[in-house]
């Protein structure tokens, strides 16, 4: 996959699946699946790092997970999210970031919003960074929407977000994230726009589906919102190895003598 493929699977109505990835061990198990795209999104800041929110995620963090998720996984492409501010400390700092998520191997950033950082964007875009956007909840925006709410329930809203979603298609972007918004206009902004959308939370008529890794394989299994189904059971594997470790270990049938040198 490379980022023209995004557009021509649009075109061919293939749709494009992602999933975060922020380590080298998931990269590598990642490496050999299907799965077209890796995003290093801000949000390992709660799962990796257990902050309440993704505005805790720096620059030089975001670069350390790239820099592992792309020795774990070199056939991929990975987008690396612009994380908190980043694009608002103007020109410079933000050229600087995105030079720094690039050199630690993304292959695109993925930035969050629209208003008020479009020539940002665009000057991204004209750099030759592929730029992905990300509307809708845009979660480094939690405390301006008052918590992880669906956003664009009404008119007024709904447009604004579509209004949106065409100026960072004319600013160049090359896909675009809606998180959280209703089924109807997830599916509206993907009939309107050339560019491929890939929904969380955003319903079935989005051009492609980005799910956490972590929460797809359910190593939280309290938290299911109703976006999101479980393809695992991962706590529970989980925790039955480790308490299995444990038992062998304690009651000493590990190791075998097999398991020992001579
Ligand atoms: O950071 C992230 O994980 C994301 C996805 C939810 C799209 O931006």
């Amino acid at each position: 996959m490379n980022v023209l493929d995004f557009c021509k699977r649009k075109r061919a109505r293939q749709n494009i699946s992602m999933v975060t990835c922020y380590d080298f061990w998931s990269a590598q198990v990642l490496n050999e699946t299907d799965i077209d795209c890796l995003l290093v999104g801000d949000s390992l800041a709660m799962v990796m790092h257990g902050f309440k929110s993704t505005v805790h995620a720096t620059v030089d963090l975001m670069a350390l997970h790239t820099r592992a998720v792309r020795r774990g996984a070199p056939d991929k492409f990975v987008v690396a999210d612009m994380p908190f501010l980043c694009v608002r400390k103007g020109m410079a700092p933000a050229m600087e970031a995105v030079g720094q998520l690039m050199q630690a191997g993304s292959n695109a950033v993925k930035i969050e919003g629209e208003a008020g950082q479009l020539d940002i964007m665009a000057h991204v875009v004209e750099s030759g960074v592929p730029v992905m956007g990300h509307l809708g909840l845009t979660p480094q925006f939690v405390e301006a929407f008052g918590g992880h709410k669906v956003q664009g329930r009404s008119e007024g809203q709904a447009s604004n977000i579509l209004e949106s979603a065409k100026r960072l298609e004319d600013a160049g972007c090359f896909a675009l994230v809606l998180e959280c918004v209703p089924a109807a206009l997830g599916k509206l902004i993907s009939e309107q726009l050339g560019i491929p959308t890939i929904g969380i939370g955003a319903g079935a008529g989005t051009d492609g589906q980005v799910l956490v890794l972590q929460d797809m394989l359910g190593m939280n299994p309290s938290f299911k919102p109703r976006f999101l189904r479980h393809y695992a059971s991962g706590h529970q594997v989980l925790t039955e190895a480790v308490n299995g470790f444990h038992e062998d270990t304690t009651s000493g049938i590990f190791p075998s003598r097999e398991e020992s040198y001579a």
